[in-house]
């Protein structure tokens, strides 16, 4: 996406020009003005609009539960942590928490962090380093990638999802007696999913540790929303509770022996303020939240969605790639076309974003809809109508 040049960015010239390029190539960047109003509603530059672009899936931003708990806790522990908390202590009620989503996940130990960026680039630096060789899929978020590349370990991204292309990749370092598979179970910009079970089956035949990142399965999936890693034996699972859950930070479940190695090795975690108590607050009502019956029936709703928006798209001969889940992106192929259909989407009261490269590869930029529990059947149907007639409008 940059243009050609030396990399100075203290040169205002190469700052001008990147943002020239970027605009003439239709990927620019830019943040819009916004003001939620449910899990469903948004105001954006002036419109009020259906959220079809959050990360909210179970809709839980505005239940009474999570900000009801973050208030209660802030008036008991104040606004902010303080500090790390090997510096200054753990609130007793963060130990609490852990515990809880340990339970939750079927897990002997779990360790909350910042954020789910900050947990990868954290985790991975802990467990792996230069002489370490790590495979990763080649779709696998950002973050994961970040964390590879802080760690100085080897790094090999096998072929989306391709276990035949990993056992290769693996069988070609056979003799490198640190090798991680790193994987996302619910793939972001495609909602695809990986096959857990046969990553945890390649790691042990090869002895390899399995690093699973549940972000986007969390809260959706698995017996109470629990993801889909927890039936795989993985060292690691780290999930984000940024979206399905509602609110804010990550987790990562790993044995007790490991969650030690952790707070000992993980740098952002070691050396991070604590996430602050209005946010462990919604955690905790969050996770206490995930095995009530309302949430049971509100995953039920919104796989229904799900079902009823991907077979609207594919019977009107659009190609959803291989969405299975409540991310379902809409290929368009050129940036600026995906652009145009947004932008359509958005005069009809529609906030559905143009995903592009580098985000996406060249010639596969998208519209990605991502549907929550709160969306009803009349928000879906219009979604569809206009969403069909903006491609439409195009061709
Ligand atoms: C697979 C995956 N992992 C990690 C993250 C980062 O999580 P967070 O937004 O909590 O930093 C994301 C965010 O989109 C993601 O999609």
């Amino acid at each position: 996406m940059a243009p050609k040049k030396q990399l100075n960015p203290l040169s205002p010239e190469f700052v001008h020009d990147f943002l020239a390029h970027a605009e003439a190539s239709n990927l620019k960047r830019t943040l819009r003005r916004m003001t939620p109003l449910s899990p469903r509603k948004v105001i954006c530059d002036g419109r009020k609009c259906l959220n079809f672009s959050s990360n909210d899936y179970m809709g839980l931003t505005f239940h009474p539960a999570l900000k009801e708990t973050a208030i209660e806790w802030i008036g008991r522990y104040g606004s902010g942590s303080g500090a790390s908390r090997l510096v200054s202590g753990t609130i007793d009620a963060y130990l609490e928490l852990e515990h809880e989503i340990a339970e939750w996940k079927h897990s002997e130990a779990a360790i909350v962090l910042g954020s789910g960026y900050m947990a990868n680039v954290g985790l991975i630096p802990a467990l792996a380093d230069r002489k370490a060789v790590i495979f990763a899929d080649k779709l696998n978020h950002a973050s994961l990638n970040a964390g590879c590349q802080l760690s100085g370990a080897r790094f090999i991204r096998y072929q989306h999802n391709d276990m035949e292309h990993l056992r290769k990749m693996i069988a070609l370092n056979a003799d490198n007696p640190v090798k991680i598979i790193i994987s996302d179970t619910v793939f972001s910009m495609d909602g695809d999913i990986a096959d857990p079970e046969a990553l945890a089956r390649i790691a042990h035949d090869n002895d390899c540790l399995l690093y699973l990142d549940d972000a986007h399965a969390t809260g959706v999936f698995g017996e109470h929303g629990s993801g889909l890693a927890e039936s795989s034996s993985a060292h690691i699972i780290m999930s984000t509770f940024s979206k399905g859950m509602g609110a804010y930070g990550a987790c990562a479940v790993c044995s007790d022996e490991m969650k030690n190695y952790l707070i000992n090795r993980c740098g952002s975690f070691i050396y991070s303020t604590a996430l602050p108590p209005g946010v462990c607050g919604s955690l905790y009502a969050a996770v206490k939240l995930m095995r009530t019956e309302e949430m049971a029936e509100a995953r039920r709703r919104l796989l229904a969605n799900v079902d009823v928006f991907r077979n609207a798209m594919h019977a009107a001969g659009l190609d959803t790639g291989g969405s299975s889940t409540q991310i379902v992106p809409v290929i368009i192929g050129s940036a600026d076309k995906a652009l145009r259909i947004s932008s359509r989407l958005f005069n009809d009261g529609i906030l559905a974003v143009a995903i592009r490269p580098p985000t996406v590869p060249v010639g596969k930029a998208r519209i990605r809809i991502s549907l929550n529990a709160c969306h009803t059947t009349e928000d879906i149907a219009f979604l569809i109508e206009k969403l069909i007639a903006a491609v439409r409008a195009e061709d």
